[in-house]
């Protein structure tokens, strides 16, 4: 039930402050953000590799409102590419970009969107590595599929994300599951209307099944962004059942989020990936975990009342 609120909160400037100069609030974040500078990401990224880890980097930021900013995302995006070059892990560390951060909800967004991303995908492909674009809520879904096919062109590589919440989704794997095409699949962390998206867990869970057998049916790269134990069980089946090496599709949970289980799947010989969000304007995010899991929210409220 708290969930709504909690993602309701997270598109609230007052709340933002208010929450965001709590300094209990600080710990609670460090749990699910490598850092607020690139140097503590730099960290957590060695340390993930250092374990058989492939990670995704989010520079955070999303819901701008003024160009400027976009500008600024871009130039924090392009440094990141530049240490991951020296790092020197190709695509075994890419980056996650949310399409927002890049000025697509101003006025001419989606052009914005499409001019400032691009030197960022084409910094990547020349540091050996590649981009992923995030997926925000339903109304960016056709501009971000848009910016996806005109990046592709250059850039097949750049990978796309979908959620299973969506109605609409089934019918964009069967669009994206061709050969080169890389997807991650999620459920959604988005508030929606019930007008484009299952309320009811349980529906969602059936939908994302229906997904992510088309994608592993599918030529592309299906990438199984998913906490959920029943999920992963079901993509391990899905793999075997489409005669898929590990090699050939992956996991992927966020960062500080079942770290036993990312460790046991690498043992396992399957190629995870964990979601490194860093930076300052990290509070869209951590409400957005906050509200996907009473066990979070429970963390958080502890650390309330016994600091
Ligand atoms: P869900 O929340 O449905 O929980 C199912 C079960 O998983 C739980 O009952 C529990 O057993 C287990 N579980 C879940 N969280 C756990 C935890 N913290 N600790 C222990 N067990 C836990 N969304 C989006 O809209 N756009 C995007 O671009 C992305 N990108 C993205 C990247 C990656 C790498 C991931 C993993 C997720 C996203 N998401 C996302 C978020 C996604 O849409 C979704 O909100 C969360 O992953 C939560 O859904 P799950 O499938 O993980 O489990």
């Amino acid at each position: 039930m708290l969930g709504p609120v909690l993602l309701a909160a997270a598109r609230s400037d007052s709340i933002r402050r208010v929450v965001s100069a709590a300094p209990v609030t600080r710990p609670v974040v460090d749990r699910f953000v490598a850092g607020e500078r690139l140097d503590a990401s730099m960290a957590a990224v060695r340390s993930l590799a250092d374990r058989g880890m492939e990670v995704t980097l989010d520079h955070l930021g999303e819901d701008i409102t003024d160009p400027a900013e976009a500008l600024r995302n871009r130039d924090a995006y392009l440094q990141l590419t530049a240490a991951l070059k020296d790092l020197g892990l190709g695509e075994r560390a890419e980056m996650s970009v949310k399409l927002s951060a890049f000025g697509q909800a101003l006025p001419g967004g989606h052009e914005l969107a499409l001019k400032n991303v691009t030197p960022v995908v084409e910094a990547a492909a020349e540091a050996g590595t590649t981009v992923t674009l995030d997926m925000e809520d339903h109304t960016t879904v056709d501009s971000t599929l848009a910016i996806l096919g005109e990046l592709r062109a250059r850039f097949p590589q750049t990978g796309a994300v979908l959620q299973s919440y969506l109605f609409r989704t089934e019918d964009d794997c069967h669009a994206l599951a061709g050969e080169g095409s890389r997807v991650r699949l999620v459920k959604g962390a988005y508030k929606e209307p019930a007008t484009v998206a299952f309320q009811d867990k349980r529906e969602v869970d059936k939908a994302y099944v229906r997904c992510l057998k088309i994608l592993m049916a599918g030529e592309g790269y299906p990438m199984i962004g998913s906490h959920d134990p029943r999920m992963v069980a079901i993509g391990q089946e899905l793999g075997r059942r489409f005669g898929r090496k590990p090699a050939e599709y992956e996991f992927q949970m966020l960062y500080g989020i079942r770290e036993a289980e990312q460790e046991r799947l690498v043992t396992e010989g399957h190629r995870m990936r964990v979601y490194i969000p860093y930076g300052t304007d990290w509070y869209g995010y951590f409400m957005r975990r906050l509200a996907e899991r009473p066990a979070n929210l429970a963390f958080f409220l502890r650390s309330l009342v016994t600091k």
